[in-house]
C-alpha cells in the first residue's frame, strides 16, 4: 500500500470545489485516511514549501496558500499512489494541464491551481509527518 499527502488549496475551498476534487480521488479508488480544514500559519507552510524558498513566486505562493482556510487530506492506495495523483493533479500550470486532470479541467492560473499533491514517496513521508504527526509510520 502506498500513502500520500494532498492538499485542496484555499481557492478549491472558496470556490467550493472540495468535493470535486476528494471525489474524483474517491471514484479512483483511494481511500481517505485522514481529512480536515485548516488555516494554514505562515510557518509551516514555509517548512512545506521549503525547496522554494528565495525564488520568485515563493512569497506570493505562501500569501495564497496561508489566506482562508484550506483542506488536508492524506489518501491511501496500491505503490506509488503518490504518482496517481500527481497524474490526476495534471501540470503545475492549469494553461498547459491535459483536459480530464483537475487543473487542466477546473483552474487557468498557475498560483491557484487548487490542489498540492506530494511528489515521491519520501516526500510523502515527510509530508505526511509534517502536517498529520499522529498518522506518521
Ligand atoms: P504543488 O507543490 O503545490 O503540488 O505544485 P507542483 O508540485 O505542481 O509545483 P511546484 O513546482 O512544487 O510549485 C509549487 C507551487 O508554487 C506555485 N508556483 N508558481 N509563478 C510560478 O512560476 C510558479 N511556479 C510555481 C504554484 O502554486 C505551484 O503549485
Ligand atoms: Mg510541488
Amino acid at each position: 500500500m502506498g500513502r500520500t499527502f494532498i492538499i485542496c488549496k484555499p481557492d478549491a475551498v472558496e470556490r467550493g470545489l472540495v468535493g470535486e476534487i476528494l471525489g474524483r480521488f474517491e471514484q479512483k479508488g483511494l481511500r481517505l485516511m485522514a481529512v480536515e480544514l485548516r488555516h494554514i500559519d505562515k510557518e509551516t507552510a514555509g517548512s512545506h514549501y521549503e525547496e522554494h524558498r528565495g525564488k520568485p513566486f515563493f512569497d506570493d505562493l505562501i500569501a495564497f496558500i496561508t489566506r482562508s482556510p484550506a483542506v488536508l487530506a492524506v489518501l491511501e492506495g496500491p505503490d506509488d499512489t503518490w504518482a496517481v495523483v500527481r497524474a490526476m493533479m495534471g501540470a503545475t500550470n492549469p494553461m498547459q494541464a491535459a483536459p480530464g486532470t483537475i487543473r487542466g479541467d477546473l483552474a487557468t492560473i498557475t498560483t491557484e491551481n487548487l490542489v498540492h499533491g506530494s511528489d515521491s514517496a519520501e516526500t510523502a513521508a515527510s509530508e505526511i509527518a509534517l502536517w498529520f504527526p499522529g498518522l506518521a509510520a
